[in-house]
């Protein structure tokens, strides 16, 4: 069956999305019904229960309940939008949690860029992108904004793994075509040799994905100090002429800020050398964006470019405390990055979690304390980037982030440990091998596991609300609670 190919499908039980930046939509006894092109055709919701759900969905379908795979939610499992990585580097996976005392400009040059250039090893290259690929996909990321490396092979190395293994991804040959900046075992050649190389891994992903529906390109130059002026103005171009989506670095680091002023004398900023070589457009992804002054935000804002926001990534690298608050009061839509391997983690879960972490300690160099507690992001608001402002950064708001009628169906299924009963009456000890203690120890003497088996750090007690629920799980969860993973209907990736 080809990838796109599928029977139809019923979801059932309980679904959580984001209704906006402010607040979830929890729903029980609703159906979400997939049709066989992995589209959401038809939510049923607030049903008087399951079975009614199912049996409204099918009827309003006309669908058969024979020729449909139906799932149920369990006790304590709910389903949730796919998250959204906006920034991720593949090629730096095996590097993720190397980083020592770093900071980005001689990390670069230590672990970065050597590592990069040895995926010019086709095997290396298939090794590394499988392994990517499948981890995040584990960790719930349906979608993924990756930078490769400049060698174009590897680069159609990834786009092929993307598209056969079934994540959503836009996947980005990095330019690096400045001399003297970049090393010279890891450049290109030339500013005509980059963009020659770059339109190879376009027309790449066109061969296999031709409507881009799961698979894009993503122009990438690097960072402004990567680039020549001349680079930049010809990525610009093929923007402009092709409609492609593109992503760069932006104000990560002081060091990098500095260099950038050196490099580019005539601009008046960071942001602005963007703006001057034709990049900040809607379509312009920038992560980081730590370092940015009122009037850079401004004029993000103005030219509606978007920001990834990499709070792992900032924190280890000693890069500085993005402010996403102030971000989307300018406007500025933001989405969250893993930036592997400048952050350690490839879960969107561990950036959410890191970004209401980060911005705690925004608030404590904040003004009153009316400002402090407007620093702080919240649960709902964190798990809103992970997703919706996440499609918003990519372009795909109208395709995935929530469950709409009519959106692709990229989902994923969590389940959280509910706790068991401990096998022990009142007054009872647990002792070795049974004696005297029932089902205390098993017969190796060992106590079990609090919920008998693999089930993750979340234990729930029954008693909590489902805002209580989420928060245990933005805050406790780990991929072992990451069950189920679908995109575009098709399953990705299941637990055990
Ligand atoms: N700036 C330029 N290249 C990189 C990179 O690979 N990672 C991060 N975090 N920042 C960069
Ligand atoms: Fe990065």
């Amino acid at each position: 069956m080809h990838p796109g190919q599928q029977r139809n499908q019923l979801l059932l039980g309980t679904f959580v999305h984001s209704k906006s930046r402010r607040e979830l939509d929890i729903f029980h006894n609703g159906a979400v019904a997939v049709d066989a092109n992995g589209k959401i055709a038809a939510v049923e919701r607030d049903c008087p229960s399951v079975e009614a759900a199912k049996t409204q969905a099918l009827s309003k379908l006309g669908w058969d309940a024979d020729d449909v795979d139906i799932y149920t939610t369990k006790e304590s499992q709910f389903f949730f939008p796919g998250f959204i990585d906006t920034h991720i580097h593949a090629p730096q996976y095996p590097n993720a949690g190397i980083f020592g005392k770093t900071t980005l400009l001689d990390w670069l040059e230590k672990h970065t860029f050597p590592m990069e250039a040895s995926l010019k090893d086709l095997a290396k290259a298939r090794k590394v992108y499988t392994a990517v690929v499948r981890r995040t996909l584990s960790h719930g990321t349906t979608t993924a904004a990756y930078y490769a490396t400049i060698d174009v092979a590897a680069t159609n190395l990834l786009t092929d793994l993307c598209f056969a293994i079934g994540q959503r991804a836009f996947v980005g040959r990095v330019c690096m075509d400045r001399p003297g900046i970049n090393p010279d075992y890891y450049r290109d050649e030339s500013t005509e040799a980059a963009i020659q190389a770059t339109e190879q891994t376009i027309e790449h992903v066109r061969a296999i994905d031709p409507e881009f529906d799961l698979v894009a390109p993503i122009l990438t130059p690097r960072f402004a100090p990567s680039c020549t002026p001349e680079g930049m103005r010809a990525l610009a171009k093929l923007q402009k002429q092709g409609g492609y989506l593109a992503q760069t670095h932006i104000s990560e680091n002081t060091g990098e800020v500095q260099l950038v002023r050196e490099l580019f004398p005539e601009s008046q900023s960071y942001t602005q050398v963007y703006d001057d070589h034709g990049l900040l457009t809607p379509r312009m992804v920038l992560a980081h964006a730590v370092h940015l002054t009122e009037e850079e935000g401004s004029l993000i804002a103005l030219r509606k470019s978007k920001i990834s926001h990499c709070p792992c990534s900032n924190s280890s690298l000693t890069s500085g405390t993005a402010r996403v608050r102030w971000m989307w009061q300018k406007g500025i839509e933001v989405g969250l990055g893993t930036d592997v391997s400048g952050g350690y983690s490839p879960s969107i879960l561990e950036a959410a979690r890191q970004a209401t972490l980060v911005s705690r300690h925004v608030a404590v160099r904040a003004g009153d304390d009316i400002e402090k507690e407007r620093c702080k992001l919240s649960v709902e608001e964190v798990l809103y980037l992970a997703t919706r402002g996440g499609a918003i950064c990519l372009g795909l708001e109208d395709k995935i982030g929530g469950f709409e009628v009519g959106k692709d169906w990229d989902a994923q299924l969590v389940g959280l440990g509910r706790v068991a009963d401990s096998g022990l009456r009142e007054g009872e000890e647990y002792t070795a091998n049974g004696h005297g203690a029932g089902a205390g120890v098993d017969a190796a003497g060992m106590v079990p596991a609090l919920n008998g088996c693999d089930e993750g750090n979340v234990d729930i007690f029954g008693w909590e609300s489902w805002d209580e629920v989420m928060a245990k799980w933005l805050y406790s969860g780990d991929d072992r609670n990451t069950k189920k993973v679908w995109v575009k209907g098709r399953l990705v990736h299941a637990r055990r």
